[in-house]
């Protein structure tokens, strides 16, 4: 009898990260002294409760009570999400997933106040036939608050005192605006728990909650959560977090000052804006004089081959590239062939013609001595994707570790919600007075 090993949902391949002009194989070695640290500290931060996100997989009841509610929704072919930042992009990886792209019921993921595009949204769709989450971890973002009121009033102006039906909140635990509004108002409420941050939250309620209205299991999403997550803290050295921390720290470290996110599979390509926001608010942080972090890219390929490899083959040796490809897309559709100058691609599947042009990037990037390393999912699914997500967000911990920074915080975009709330308010921050005051008197304008 033969047994052969389960695929696993995710594997780091860093075979084109080392020799030749790319990085140092001794030194990523060497990191593994320094990660023994990291490791013990991993450990003794479990063992108090902390790391919240890694046990996000093990909470199958709120993804039971999120399966009931929406089993309980009244009839709807759109949904709305009202949230920003890592209360929004959760919501468009997920719905990348979904079985029939094109069917009902459409998601709209709003993380903008433009008139335009909320104002034209809402012409578009019945509110008869829509329903409405608001997602903030604080209840008290800004741009939420806003839509989530302009919703509110426009499903309640349509259905009077059954409005409540259609509407639910996702928010943190502690007592908050958002909460409040919802309890009082008699509508859905959903909690992301506590010591789980904005952008780690995707597998939380501010996730799964919108993957159910996509079609999506959340029990399949945990599933994947779980599994990595047990892989992310394992005391092994095929552990693809710490890998994956060890290969971001040292190119940075060899000057690589922009990290790049190159997914394939169309399906992934949501990917590429919630990593970025992850690495970016995660890592860039005052440290030392200069402050640190590098400069997330999100490019998607073959349409970047087109437009970004130029920049990364020939330009500044200032990147790190992290190839990001499903073993499996599902289906496949061959070219048909045919007689004339086209043929060559004739009688190929679409499947293997993408693979062919990632691993071309890959080889040529190599070639000119441009680092690069890939994730392989096992394919497009709800389990993969929960893997990547969580060995993502484990190993942007351990590469904040790496470069003694609080991966968790994020003072400066606090900061920019209080001063734009202050403004909104007239009491616009000093230091906000004092840019508009230079701003009026200095202006310097081109037309
Ligand atoms: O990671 C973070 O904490 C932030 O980027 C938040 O996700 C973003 O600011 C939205 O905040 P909230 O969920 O509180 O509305």
């Amino acid at each position: 009898m033969t047994t052969s090993t389960p695929v696993a949902l995710i594997e780091v391949d860093a075979t084109f990260a080392f020799g030749e002009g790319r990085l140092p194989e001794a030194v990523f070695d060497g990191l593994e002294q320094r990660l023994a640290g990291i490791r013990r500290r991993t450990t003794r931060e479990r063992a108090r409760g902390d790391l919240a996100f890694l046990r996000l997989g093990e909470r199958t009841e709120d993804a039971e009570a999120i399966a009931r509610w929406r089993k309980s929704l009244p009839p709807f072919d759109d949904a709305l999400i009202l949230g920003i930042g890592g209360s929004a992009l959760g919501a468009r990886v997920f719905d990348a997933l979904r079985p029939d792209p094109a069917g009902l019921p459409r998601l709209h993921v709003v993380d903008t106040v433009d008139p335009d595009f909320v104002g034209g949204l809402l012409a578009r769709l019945d509110p008869a036939r829509t329903v409405a989450v608001g997602i903030s971890l604080s209840g008290t973002t800004l741009e939420t608050a806003a839509t989530f009121l302009v919703v509110e009033d426009w499903l309640r102006r349509a259905h009077g005192a059954s409005a409540p039906a259609r509407i639910a909140v996702v928010s943190g635990e502690e007592p908050n605006p958002l909460a409040h509004r919802a309890a009082d108002r008699g509508y859905a409420g959903f909690s992301i728990p506590k010591g789980v941050g904005g952008r780690y939250s995707a597998l939380s309620a501010a996730g799964l909650v919108p993957a159910s209205l996509s079609g999506i299991d959340p029990l399949r999403l945990l599933s994947g959560a779980r599994s990595a997550a047990e892989r992310c803290v394992a005391d092994d050295p095929r552990n693809p977090a710490h890998a994956l921390a060890r290969l971001h720290y040292l190119a940075q470290w060899k000057g690589k000052s922009v990290a790049i996110l190159w997914t394939y599979a169309a399906r992934l390509e949501p990917l590429g804006p919630w990593w970025v926001q992850l690495v970016g608010e995660s890592l860039g942080k005052k440290a030392r004089e200069r402050g640190t972090g590098v400069t997330p890219v999100a490019a998607r390929g073959p349409a970047d081959q087109h437009s970004l490899l130029q920049l990364v083959l020939d330009g500044p040796r200032d990147k790190f590239t992290l190839f990001l490809d499903a073993r499996s897309g599902g289906r496949d559709l061959t070219v048909p062939s045919g007689g004339d100058d086209l043929s060559p691609v004739g009688g190929k599947g679409l499947g293997r013609i993408l693979a062919a042009e990632r691993e071309a990037t890959e080889y040529a990037l190599a070639h000119s001595g441009r680092p690069s390393a890939s994730i392989r999912l096992r394919a497009a699914d709800p389990e993969s994707v929960a893997a990547f997500l969580v060995t993502a967000e484990a190993a942007v911990t351990y590469w904040g570790r790496f470069l003694r920074v609080n991966p968790f915080d994020q003072p400066a975009v606090a900061l920019g919600k209080t001063a734009a709330m202050a403004s909104l308010l007239g009491r616009p921050p000093d230091a906000a007075r004092a840019i508009a005051a230079h701003r009026a008197t200095t202006r310097r304008t081109y037309a």
